[in-house]
């Protein structure tokens, strides 16, 4: 009789807030998985937008057509967090050769810690591949329009926290050019 092996693997990130990419990358992990963990580090020393809470719901929110995804957070070590879970990959997503340093480095970092783990790249769809939080979070406090790079939870989520912001804040501000000021 065959055994039955679940096959688990362990999407980490700081998922603030999840994208369309991250989402691309989660879809392609459920079908090369049957387990796939979205896990969101829970990061002190690394100021966040959302609370880990908050990402950790638009995350369910977004992968609620994915039977395979389990969201959790973790805030010690990714391979302490991975055997825990039984999980024999570490999937990280590559967009571009600029990516590829610091996702090596931590690769064989982690392979070092845990040489039972294997760190699977998956790259993104061409479309994603030039997304990231950093950016959508940058367009997003400026008034930018967001709802094509990430799921319509998100966009509405983020409208509303730096609509209220804006508020608070006007950033816009003209020359006073009522008295123009002499030169002595
Ligand atoms: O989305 P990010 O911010 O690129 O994700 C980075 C993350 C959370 C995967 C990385 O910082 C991490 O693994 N943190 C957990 C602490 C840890 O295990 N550090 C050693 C990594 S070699």
């Amino acid at each position: 009789m065959p055994i039955l092996q679940i096959r688990t693997a362990v999407y980490p990130g700081s998922f603030d807030p999840v994208t369309n990419g991250h989402l691309d990358v989660i879809e392609r992990a459920c079908r090369l998985f049957d387990r796939v963990i979205v896990a969101v580090a829970h990061n002190e020393q690394k100021a966040a937008l959302l609370p880990v809470g908050e990402r950790m719901r638009l995350i369910t929110t977004v992968t609620a057509h994915l039977k395979a995804v389990e969201v959790a957070t973790f805030d010690g070590l990714l391979v302490e967090f991975a055997r825990n879970a039984g999980a024999s990959t570490l999937i990280r997503g590559l967009r571009a050769v600029s990516d590829f340093e610091y996702e090596f480095q931590m690769a064989q970092m982690n392979r070092r810690l845990a040489p039972e783990i294997e760190t699977l790249f998956l790259t993104p769809s061409e479309e994603t591949s030039f997304l990231s939080s950093r950016l959508v979070k940058e367009i997003a406090r400026l008034g930018g329009e967001i709802s094509p790079f990430v799921p319509p939870p998100v966009a509405k989520t983020l409208k509303t926290r730096f609509a209220t912001t804006r508020r608070k804040s006007p950033t816009s501000r003209t020359a006073n050019r009522s008295k123009p000021k002499r030169h002595k």
